[in-house]
């Protein structure tokens, strides 16, 4: 008996944020990296589940990295970053397409039904969700980049009004009918500042933002946001870990509440974050909210 009254006991710990998080839109990035282990997957997914039914409105967005490098070594074209972000030359967009598009979105897709919730994959281009121009980072040509021009977040609220997860691939297309590879890091700050979600959280295949990334003892808990331009000079963010940093600078300049920058390879690390106290991963946080460091 003891062990039941202690269950609920646990569930009734949940209660406070399920009462705070009711109605309310948490927009989750899915990171490639993250994505790769089948068992993880699932739990991920149950955790987004377990969301959906106690109320809060989940919207997925995901990336793909590892599938995309695997598919272009299979075609024997080499991967190439600048500042995290993927050179995308015309192949690289028509695989980086298929990838995100067609074999990821549909399988997380897949993965929500199988849980019995209700999920739609979209891509920007769909409902014109993303208007996308052509990026340049530095000045510099790296091809079908794009970056985000405007959020149109009319097919999401009718999918979320109609019961929907939306399940959001990074593509887009631009007002010539152009196709842009976006990182989907931009995505889904940009979703969550359209939506006024309450909560963005990046699953990323790391603890969180790392002082040394050889490191893993080395997390840095509470990141403010006027710290950050310092942590990229100092070189301690860099790569993949520079456009999501960045991200969670515009989301909560946008008003989203808590960022996060959470480890997807860690069970449950979504329920942790959002149904209790514990602080897991890097929190992103505006100077004068005072969370000191
Ligand atoms: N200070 C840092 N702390 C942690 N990770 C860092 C840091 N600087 C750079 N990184 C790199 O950033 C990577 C995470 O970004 P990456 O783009 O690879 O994954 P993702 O965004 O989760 O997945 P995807 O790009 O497929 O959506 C880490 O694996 C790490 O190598
Ligand atoms: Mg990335």
């Amino acid at each position: 008996m003891d062990k039941y009254i202690n269950q609920a006991k646990t569930l009734m710990e949940a209660l406070p944020y399920i009462k705070k998080f009711n109605n309310k839109i948490v927009v989750i990035k899915y990171g490639g990296s993250a994505m790769i282990d089948e068992k993880l997957k699932m739990s991920v997914i149950k955790d987004i589940t377990l969301m959906k039914l106690v109320g809060i409105r989940p919207v997925v967005v995901h990336g793909g990295g590892k599938k995309i490098n695997e598919m272009l070594e299979k075609v024997g074209k080499e991967s190439l970053f600048v500042d995290g972000l993927r050179v995308t030359d015309d192949e690289t967009m028509e695989i980086a397409e298929m990838v995100l598009s067609g074999s990821i979105n549909k399988e997380i897709v897949q993965m929500f039904q199988q849980q019995g919730i209700k999920a739609v994959g979209i891509s920007g281009k769909d409902g014109r969700t993303i208007l996308a121009r052509k990026k340049m980072p530095g000045g510099k040509d790296i091809g079908w980049v794009g970056e985000i021009e405007k959020v149109n977040p009319e097919l999401l609220d009718s999918l979320m009004n109609d019961d929907f997860v939306p399940v959001v691939a990074p593509i887009a297309t631009d007002e010539n009918n152009h196709t842009y590879n976006i990182n989907a890091d931009y995505v889904a700050s940009a979703l969550a500042s359209a939506l006024k979600a309450e909560k963005l959280v990046y699953l990323t295949d790391v603890e969180g933002v790392l002082r040394d990334v050889e490191d893993k003892d080395s997390l840095i808990s509470k990141i403010a946001i006027d710290r950050i331009e310092q942590y990229k000079e100092e070189k301690v963010i860099t790569g993949g870990m520079i456009p999501k940093i960045e991200n969670c600078k515009k989301s909560i300049e946008a008003g989203v509440n808590s960022v996060h920058i959470l480890d997807g390879r860690v069970e449950h690390c979504l329920l942790l974050e959002v149904f209790t106290n514990s602080g897991i991963g890097t929190m992103i946080y505006k100077q004068e909210d005072n969370h000191g460091e």
